[in-house]
């Protein structure tokens, strides 16, 4: 086990953002982690875990030990009458990861092509658009008790998935290391094809019985047209998450703004487009000090260029304030601020 010091982490996160690592361990498999756990000075050090830095806003250096999650391998563990069952190593790259199950005929994880970060961070947040989610894909996975070093399989009751959040943002945050993910991939494969911009792909081509990688296409396609390639604009996709409010509030909000783009969740909940939010508070295209909001995604924060973290949550402040002052809606930040 390699233990590096004085890492700069501007590499390590998608928003282009400078921070330190006082200490960053690279995990490769369970044995590294048993490895900290057993060490006389890390062990008992407070550790921070960092997957593919797409969902992080670092607005300090780390004083934690940072584990940096490079566990690898991918491949079909199990096939069922009605499923795949497939398995990937947490620091495997998610987009690669999809494109893997596509071009091995094991369809299913189509509509969550293109999203940054890594396997590993798919349950933290439990990454969804354009109407999947990976909860609705997922079996179960492993993790690695930061305390007692032991390998643990946890199921999906136990990740208590909600909209982009499990127990790993709660109970289980910095508690364990996720090591591998497992995903159920049901057969026959169904399209999920109710999403507006994909009802739009299939006019638009006169394809109406589409391949999972005809799916797959249009979904890099819509993404790309709108979101910010990490690569070139720093970024942390979605900056806020889409508030849910109760049926009553919603009416209330639609009684001043008849236009608030909402839909009905399956609890008879509302939720409420906050792209759309901060778009009608005048914010898209607008830049302070060194971050700005995305021209064509109001709901994207980016980085012009040098921006500090700080710089970032000012402005992420100030929008916060504008949407409360006109919605009376309190929007919560997506990535986790560090
Ligand atoms: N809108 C505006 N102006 C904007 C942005 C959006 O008017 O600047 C309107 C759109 O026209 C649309 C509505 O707001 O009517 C919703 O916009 P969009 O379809 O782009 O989706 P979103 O709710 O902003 C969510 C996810 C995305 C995911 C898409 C597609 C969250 C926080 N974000 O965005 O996920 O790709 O739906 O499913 O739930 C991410 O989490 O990083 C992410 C990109």
């Amino acid at each position: 086990m390699q233990i590096e010091s004085a890492v700069s982490l501007k590499p390590y996160n998608s928003f282009g953002l400078p921070a330190v690592a006082h200490t960053l361990v690279r995990i490769t498999g369970d044995a590294d982690v048993r490895r900290v756990v057993d060490h006389p000075q890390l062990g008992r050090s407070p550790k921070f875990i960092l997957g593919g830095g797409s969902n992080i806003i670092l607005t300090r250096d780390m004083p934690q030990v940072v584990l940096k999650v490079e566990v690898m391998g991918k491949r079909l563990l199990e096939e069922r009458a009605d499923a795949w069952v497939v398995e990937a190593g947490a620091g495997e790259n998610w987009h690669d990861f999809v494109a893997w199950t596509l071009a091995q005929d094991h369809p299913g994880l189509e509509n969550l092509a293109l999203i940054p970060g890594t396997v590993g961070a798919s349950p933290v947040q439990n990454i969804g658009a354009y109407g999947i989610e990976m909860k609705d894909r997922f079996e179960s996975l492993d993790c690695v008790d930061l305390l007692t070093g032991r390998t643990l399989t946890l199921n999906a009751e136990t990740c208590a998935f909600g909209y982009r959040d499990s127990e790993f943002k709660r109970s289980l945050a910095g508690r364990v290391l996720i090591t591998r993910v497992r995903f159920r991939l049901p057969k026959p494969w169904q399209p999920v094809l109710g999403y507006l911009e994909l009802e739009r792909k299939m006019t638009e081509t006169g394809t109406f019985t589409p391949t999972p990688q005809q799916v797959a296409d249009w979904i890099c396609a819509i993404r790309r047209a709108k979101l910010p390639d990490p690569a070139v604009v720093g970024n942390a996709g979605s900056f806020f998450k889409n508030p849910v409010v109760t049926p009553e509030q919603c009416r209330d909000i639609i009684g001043r703004d008849p236009e608030i783009v909402h839909y009905p969740m399956p609890d008879g909940s509302m939720k409420l487009a906050a792209g759309w939010m901060i778009d009608a508070c005048g914010w898209k295209g607008k830049t302070v000090g060194r971050a700005g909001v995305y021209e064509k995604q109001a709901l994207v924060l980016v980085n012009r260029g040098g921006a500090i973290g700080s710089e970032v949550m000012t402005l992420a402040l100030a929008i916060q304030e504008s949407v409360y002052g006109r919605f009376g809606i309190r929007l919560e930040t997506e990535p986790v601020v560090v």
